[in-house]
């Protein structure tokens, strides 16, 4: 392959099929130029002035640091010059309405996994894109099949874009000399089967009978129900999880689970588990509540959490199965609550 084509040349391309003059369009080529910023101030680290200092709290009540801050900063300011009507952002209490009569809704995740910054490890930010509907506010409101387009940046040892766009997943390249995107893979494949799987085992004592039974499969390796030797992997950074996946297969798991607050798992479900399902899907793989698909989900609250088991279509399957008969955690979030019981349930 050769590495020539730019993201906007492919955005470009793919105009016609988004529609003449396309928004969707505008608003990758917005993230994508706050994305190469933020990749500067990431790779700079304390040169830049970054050097983890505690910012206070978000929206969910996790420690901010400082990077977190600005690539909100620099995400949203560069989301209010696209075709954008509401941002729902990790890091901002309530949406943030625009321009009411632009085409699309944001929901994004600055920067995921920014704790891990302090180790030299990859982060990244999310994004979820979607029509806006009726009013902006209902928009996020509405399931993950809502989505028109979802991605994530990486910030790694290299700066990757992975999109989801009308039905494939595309994977772009940062050149740092020219500070252009350039496509690196095209209609990304996950394997069916793995034999990978990746879970925080710290908390297996919180965990479910179905989750608990699976990962007793895997550990049981060539003796045990799926027959073969299983590898562990856990980064603790989402976005660097699913580059993985999308490499090689596997399955993430971030369980809903009997620890107080995390009856939902501790994912969300805008900016984290939507454009990770969407991904997922587009790639051939899946991604479940280990009940309900996670697309067919509909958020009660803006950050509303649900738990993710996303990666090879079958172990997907697999959970899904071991998941019927076992009690639920928590509630189903299929209904939209939000219209019936207001944004601060
Ligand atoms: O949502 C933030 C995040 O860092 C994800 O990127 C990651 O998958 C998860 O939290 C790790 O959580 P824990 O520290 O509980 O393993």
């Amino acid at each position: 392959m050769d590495y020539s084509l730019t993201l906007d040349a492919y955005l470009g391309g793919a105009t016609p099929s988004l529609g003449q003059g396309s928004s969707v369009a505008t608003v990758i080529t917005c993230l994508a130029s706050a994305a190469v910023e933020l990749s500067e101030l990431i790779a700079a680290g304390p040169l830049s002035g970054i050097d983890g200092r505690d910012s206070g709290t978000n929206s969910g009540g996790d420690r901010q640091i400082d990077i977190d801050v600005e690539a909100n900063r620099l995400m949203c300011a560069a989301l209010r010059k696209g075709p954008v009507a509401a941002i729902v952002s990790e890091e901002t209490e309530l949406p943030e309405i625009l321009d009411s009569g632009a085409g699309l809704c944001v929901a994004i995740d600055p920067l995921d996994g920014s704790a891990n910054l302090a180790n030299n490890i990859s982060v990244g930010t999310i994004f979820s894109i979607r029509r806006r509907s009726r009013d902006a506010l209902s928009t996020f409101f509405e399931p993950g099949t809502a989505q028109q387009a979802a991605g994530c940046f990486i910030y790694g040892p290299q700066t990757t874009l992975v999109l989801a766009l009308e039905h494939s997943v595309d994977i772009f390249i940062l050149d740092r000399r020219s500070r252009e995107f350039v496509l690196i893979r095209r209609g990304v494949r996950i394997p069916s089967d793995t034999a990978e799987f990746a879970i925080n085992m710290s908390n297996r004592r919180h965990w479910n009978a179905a989750v608990d039974a699976y990962i007793d499969h895997c550990l049981l390796g060539a003796s045990g129900e799926y027959g073969e030797d299983f590898n562990m992997r856990w980064i603790g950074s989402l976005v660097a999880e699913a580059y993985r996946i999308l490499m090689r297969g596997g399955v993430f798991l971030y369980p809903a689970d009997a620890r107080r607050n995390y009856h939902e798992g501790r994912l969300r479900l805008l900016y984290e588990a939507h454009p990770m399902a969407l991904i997922m899907e587009w790639a051939g793989g899946a991604a479940s509540t280990g009940r309900d698909r996670i697309l067919d989900l509909s958020a009660r609250m803006p950050h509303q959490r649900a738990p993710l088991i996303m990666g090879s279509a079958r172990a997907v399957r697999d959970l899904n199965l071991l998941h019927q008969g076992v009690q639920p955690l928590y509630e189903s979030s299929k209904a939209p609550l939000f219209a019936r019981r207001g944004l601060f349930l």
